[in-house]
């Protein structure tokens, strides 16, 4: 049976100040479970207060929120794999919908930066997801299946047993109006079966979150779903209580 995940994406808050008074008040409140694994990704300037504040027993690991695919060069601005890597990252999250729409990342590039990850053993967590005007046109799996092909193209089914999916459908980031439960959990199953059919049934391996909104008033039932592997969580991640709250949902939930 999969892991669940349970990550926290910063995106571009907190000083590294108040990245480590985080860590301290989350220590507090975070359950304690081998059925889930817990990931904070703040922002690059934090990384290495918040590698520094961690303890060997922590119940959560480093992630970045996004990477370079080159290893090194003049790429002014840019961060490698390898330097996560040397920071004590596990995993890093790539092509997010604000990384594509914002900053106009393309899923050849997205395919570049998931290579690069696995180079410098940094499991990548791979966002996909439509735009509202894609799901009211009927295109949402076309789309999530084109951003999935493309951004895993290449990979082999090692590979692919050690990726991290993200169903975030667009609408749904910083909105407050999640997904319904049967709107992720089509999503998830539809996904599920994309790479079934391409790498076969190291699928069952794959986890596939959802991003989008989540709260702890909303988590629960997501957790419920077979084919929802955990979340991947922006603004509930920020306030310690709030996210350790979905955290122990993730924890108690059974498939
Ligand atoms: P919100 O939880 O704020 O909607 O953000 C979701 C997200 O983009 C996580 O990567």
């Amino acid at each position: 049976m999969r892991t669940r995940l349970i990550a926290g994406n910063w995106k571009m808050h907190k000083t590294a100040t108040e990245a480590v008074e985080f860590v301290y008040e989350f220590r507090k409140v975070v359950p304690i479970s081998p059925t889930i694994d817990i990931l904070l990704a703040p922002p690059f300037v934090s990384l290495y207060a918040v590698q520094q504040a961690m303890t060997t027993d922590d119940r959560f690991a480093l992630a970045a929120q996004n990477l370079h695919w080159e290893a090194e060069g003049a790429f002014t601005g840019e961060i490698s794999g390898a330097m996560l890597q040397a920071l004590g990252c596990s995993s890093v999250i790539v092509g997010h919908s604000e990384r594509r729409q914002l900053f106009s990342e393309s899923n050849e590039e997205v395919n570049k930066k998931v290579k690069a990850a696995l180079k410098h053993k940094l499991l990548p967590i791979v966002c996909v997801g439509e735009t509202l005007e894609e799901r009211e046109a009927g295109h949402t799996q076309a789309i999530v299946k084109d951003q999935l092909i493309k951004g895993l193209s290449g990979l082999d089914v090692e590979n692919i047993s050690t990726i991290t999916i993200a169903y975030e459908p667009v609408w749904a980031i910083g909105t407050g109006r999640a997904a319904t439960v049967e709107q992720a959990e089509e999503v998830h199953a539809f996904l599920r079966s994309i790479v079934t059919s391409e790498w076969g049934s190291v699928a069952q391996d794959v986890r596939i979150v959802y991003g989008g909104s989540v709260s702890p008033q909303n988590a629960e039932a997501l957790f419920h779903c077979t084919d929802i592997d955990g979340a991947l969580v922006g603004k509930a991640c920020l306030d310690p209580t709030s996210f350790a709250s979905i955290c122990r949902l993730a924890a108690q939930a059974s498939y």
